[in-house]
C-alpha cells in the first residue's frame, strides 16, 4: 500500500504525483485517517472516471473496508445521498441562480466587495492576506449572493475564522457541524420571515409552495452552498495571490487580458486547490488502467494530478496565463461539476485585479518556502500570506 499523504504533500504534491503517474497511474493508497482507497492520477483516467456512472458518490454503495470520507449527519447529507433523478432536480434549482447571465449584474459589485475588505489598508502596511482577504471574502460573497441576513453573515464569518485560521484550540468536528446546522436553520428562518427575492428566499419559497426541495434537501443544498466550497475558495484566492506576487510577467498578462476567465482557469490548473474529487464508490466491478476495482471499493480521482499530466499539458508544472487551460479538471466534470464555476472565475479575476492594481509592488515578508500549507489531503492552499502592501 502506498503512503503519500504525509507532511509536505499539500505544499508540493507534484513530484510524488509525477512518480505515481509514471508507475502505472492507479495505486492503492492509505488515506490519512487510515482506510485505503484507489488513487487515479493520469488525466485520461481521471476524466473518464468523472464521467463514469458506475462510479457514484452515494455512500450507500460504499463497502466496509475503504475510505468513505467525512460522515456528514442528516439532514446536511441529503445532497450526497440523493439518487440521480433527485440530484439533477436539486442541481437545476441552483444552476439557474448561479448562471453567468444571473451573475453578470452581481459581478459589477464584486470589485466594491473586495475593496470594502481592504479599504482601510494603506500602502506600506504589513498584513496577512489569508486573514484579511481570503477567509472573509467568501462569507461576504456568499452572504450577498444568497441573501443572508446580517446575523447569519456574522455567524458564517465566525465559523470561517474559527475553522480556517490557525488556532491553538481548533474546534472539534462535532462542534463545527452543530454550528453549521444552526447557521443553515437560522438562514432558512430568516429568509422565510423576510420573504426576500434572493437566491435563498426563492429556494425557501419553492420549498414552502411546492415541497421541492423538501426540508432535508433544502438543508443539504444550503450546507453545500454555504460550507462545502468555502475552504477551497480561500485556498484558490490565497494561492493565486501568492503565485502572482513572485511573477510580475504573469501579472502583466492578467492585467492586459480583455477576457480573464482563461487566466483563472490556468491558476485553477496550476494550483489545483481541490486536489481530489469527492470519493466515488464502484457500483460494480470495473477496470481502471491495469487494475480491477471491486464493487464497493473507493476511487479517489486526483484532479491535481490530472491537471499536471504532461501527456495532456505541455510543461505542466509551469504557470502560463496565456495557456488555454479550458480542459483543466479543477472544477470537476460531469454530473457533479462545480455549480460555482462562473462565480469562482469572476471573483478570482476581480480580486487579483484589485490587489495588484492597487498594490503592484507587494512583496512577501517571509521567504516563500517558510509559508505553511494547510495539511488536508483533499484541498491545498497557503495557511498564511504575510505581505507588505506596496
Ligand atoms: C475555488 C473554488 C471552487 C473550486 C476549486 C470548486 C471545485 C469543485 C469541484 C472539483 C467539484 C466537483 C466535486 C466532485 O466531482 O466530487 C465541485 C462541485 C460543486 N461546487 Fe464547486 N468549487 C469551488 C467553488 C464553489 C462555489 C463558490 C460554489 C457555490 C457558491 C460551489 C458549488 C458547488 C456545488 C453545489 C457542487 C456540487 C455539485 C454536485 O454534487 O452536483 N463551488 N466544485
Amino acid at each position: 500500500m502506498t503512503e503519500i499523504f504525509g507532511a509536505g504533500f499539500a505544499a508540493d504534491p507534484w513530484p510524488v504525483l509525477a512518480r505515481l503517474r509514471g508507475e502505472g497511474g492507479v495505486h492503492r493508497v492509505r488515506t490519512p485517517d487510515g482506510p485505503p482507497a484507489w488513487l487515479v492520477t493520469r488525466y485520461a483516467d481521471v476524466r473518464a472516471g468523472l464521467l463514469d456512472d458506475r462510479l457514484t458518490s452515494r455512500t450507500r454503495w460504499a463497502g466496509a473496508e475503504d475510505y468513505v470520507g467525512f460522515a456528514v449527519p442528516a439532514p446536511l447529507n441529503s445532497m450526497v445521498l440523493a439518487e440521480p433523478v433527485d440530484h439533477a432536480r436539486l442541481r437545476r434549482m441552483v444552476t439557474g441562480e448561479l448562471s453567468p447571465r444571473r451573475l453578470a449584474e452581481w459581478t459589477r459589485t464584486a470589485p466594491a466587495l473586495v475593496d470594502s475588505l481592504l479599504r482601510e489598508l494603506d500602502s506600506g502596511t504589513e498584513t496577512d492576506l489569508v486573514e484579511r482577504l481570503a477567509v472573509p471574502l467568501p462569507a461576504a460573497v456568499i452572504g450577498e449572493l444568497l441573501g443572508l441576513g446580517a446575523a447569519e453573515r456574522e455567524s458564517l464569518l465566525g465559523w470561517a475564522n474559527s475553522t480556517l485560521l490557525p488556532s491553538a484550540t481548533p474546534p472539534r468536528a462535532r462542534d463545527t457541524l452543530t454550528t453549521m446546522l444552526e447557521i443553515v436553520t437560522a438562514s432558512t428562518e430568516q429568509a422565510r420571515a423576510a420573504r426576500a427575492d434572493t437566491v435563498l428566499g426563492r429556494l425557501v419559497a419553492a420549498h414552502d409552495d411546492t415541497g421541492s426541495p423538501n426540508s432535508n434537501e433544502l438543508a443539504g443544498l444550503l450546507f453545500y452552498l454555504l460550507f462545502v466550497w468555502y475552504e477551497v475558495l480561500v485556498d484558490l484566492v490565497a494561492g493565486s495571490v501568492l503565485t502572482l506576487i513572485g511573477r510580475p510577467d504573469q501579472r502583466k498578462i492578467l492585467h492586459d487580458a480583455a477576457e480573464k476567465h482563461s487566466a483563472v482557469d490556468e491558476l485553477l490548473r496550476y494550483l489545483s486547490p481541490q486536489v481530489l474529487a469527492g470519493p466515488r464508490f464502484a457500483t460494480t466491478e470495473l477496470t481502471i488502467g491495469e487494475h480491477t476495482i471491486l464493487a464497493g471499493q473507493t476511487v479517489l480521482l486526483c484532479l491535481a494530478s490530472a491537471n499536471h499530466d504532461p501527456e495532456f499539458f505541455d510543461s505542466p508544472d509551469d504557470i502560463d496565463l496565456t495557456r488555454a487551460s479550458h480542459a483543466q479538471l479543477g472544477l470537476g466534470l460531469g454530473m457533479h461539476a462545480c455549480l460555482g464555476n462562473a462565480l469562482v472565475r469572476t471573483l478570482t479575476a476581480a480580486v487579483l485585479d484589485h490587489v495588484f492594481t492597487r498594490w503592484p509592488d507587494t512583496t512577501l515578508t517571509v521567504p516563500e518556502r517558510d509559508i505553511a500549507w494547510r495539511s488536508g489531503f483533499r484541498h491545498r492552499g497557503p495557511q498564511t500570506l504575510p505581505v507588505k502592501l506596496a
